[in-house]
């Protein structure tokens, strides 16, 4: 029986966050013994802000070395970098003419992102598009499943109209995507801002723990992290802050919030967040160690994205063609 396809990304915008890793990355990796997988690195994405260049080119390496440190592996799963697969840039525009300015008006990442700009900011045309080159990067591999955090969601369903509406307008083509968000790391929070999504974006670095801080910088960021005059760990939307450090413990450990609090009872929030830097540090530090070794050779991490470069190739253009074939290109 053939195996359901996956596909996921980062995109390269900034260094991977506790959010990424434990939202998106933590839970690629059990899916690739039952599912084929493609997990892409999305530069295309990461440019619709400018980036310096010699930062994205670093990032892109290092991501990759962050994918394999973390438990991908490149002989089961597709790793690979968006930019190398032309077919990505060549069905978005397709896509674009089945796409709407509606429902791209619609995407709250596009309302939120475009809110926080001042007044006079251009927007590029690719932040408002960003969505379709995604439906683009899932319906080229015929996926099944998409893994990402709850803030993806949206876009996961628009691809799947798009491609319905390509389906209706032409005749069947895609396959209909379905978005896979894990629970506790659905969405890890701003450590400073608890009721925002912790993003590599944010201009203050206490409001995020990144995959590479060191255990001294996670141990400060975990101990400035806003919580509530409570003074009791609970697992409640009125506490905010000290629910995404329980939900950050789930998410690594695997356990429920109750497991969390009943360990807390009768404990004070300096206790607590001494346990959930631990905890953080203690899933982090061995793949920042990876993450150096690997980084040591960057010729063989180069050859790893080649070779999955064409392995995605091949799957991409032949959906690239079906679909140029329907629309009389
Ligand atoms: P960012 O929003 O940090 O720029 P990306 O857009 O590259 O991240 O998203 C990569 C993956 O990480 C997506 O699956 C996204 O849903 C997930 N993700 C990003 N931030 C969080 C978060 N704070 N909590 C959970 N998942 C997240
Ligand atoms: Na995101």
């Amino acid at each position: 029986e053939k195996k359901k396809i996956v596909f996921s990304a980062i995109k390269p915008s900034g260094e991977i966050t506790l959010g990424n890793y434990l939202g998106a990355l933590k839970n690629w990796i059990g899916l690739q013994d039952e599912y084929e997988c493609f997990y892409c690195i999305a530069d295309l994405h990461a440019i619709t802000v400018r980036q310096e260049p010699k930062d994205l080119r670093r990032r892109v390496l290092e991501i990759l070395a962050i994918y394999i440190a973390a438990g991908l592996n490149h002989e089961k799963s597709t790793l690979f970098v968006q930019s190398h697969v032309p077919a990505h840039s060549e069905a978005s525009w397709l896509l674009t003419c089945t796409a709407n300015m509606g429902e791209l008006s619609r995407m709250t990442q596009y309302k939120d992102k475009t809110a926080k700009l001042k007044e006079n900011t251009s927007i590029s045309a690719g932040l408002f598009n960003y969505p379709v080159l995604m439906a683009a990067d899932i319906l080229i591999y015929n996926t099944n499943l998409v893994p990402v955090g709850v803030d993806q969601k949206q876009h996961v369903e628009l691809a799947r109209d798009i491609a319905q509406r390509f389906n209706s307008s032409y005749s069947d083509t895609f396959v209909l995507p379905e978005a896979k968000v894990s629970e506790s790391a659905a969405k890890i929070m701003d450590l400073q801002d608890p009721t925002k999504k912790m993003s590599k974006s944010d201009d203050n670095e206490n409001s995020y723990i990144l995959l590479l801080d060191p255990p001294a910088v996670i141990r400060r960021k975990i101990s400035r992290a806003v919580t509530d005059s409570v003074g009791v760990v609970n697992y409640t939307d009125e506490q905010p802050g000290v629910k995404n450090l329980i939900n950050i413990v789930c998410a690594i450990q695997g356990i429920k919030p109750e497991a969390v609090v009943a360990q807390f009872e009768g404990k004070g929030y300096k206790d607590f967040k001494e346990f959930v830097a631990e905890v953080i540090i203690g899933e982090l530090e061995p793949v920042q160690i990876k993450v150096k070794e690997l980084l040591e050779n960057k010729e063989a991490l180069a050859a790893i994205y080649r070779e999955g470069a064409q392995k995605a190739s091949r799957v991409a253009t032949r959906t690239l063609r079906k679909m140029q074939k329907k629309i009389g290109l």
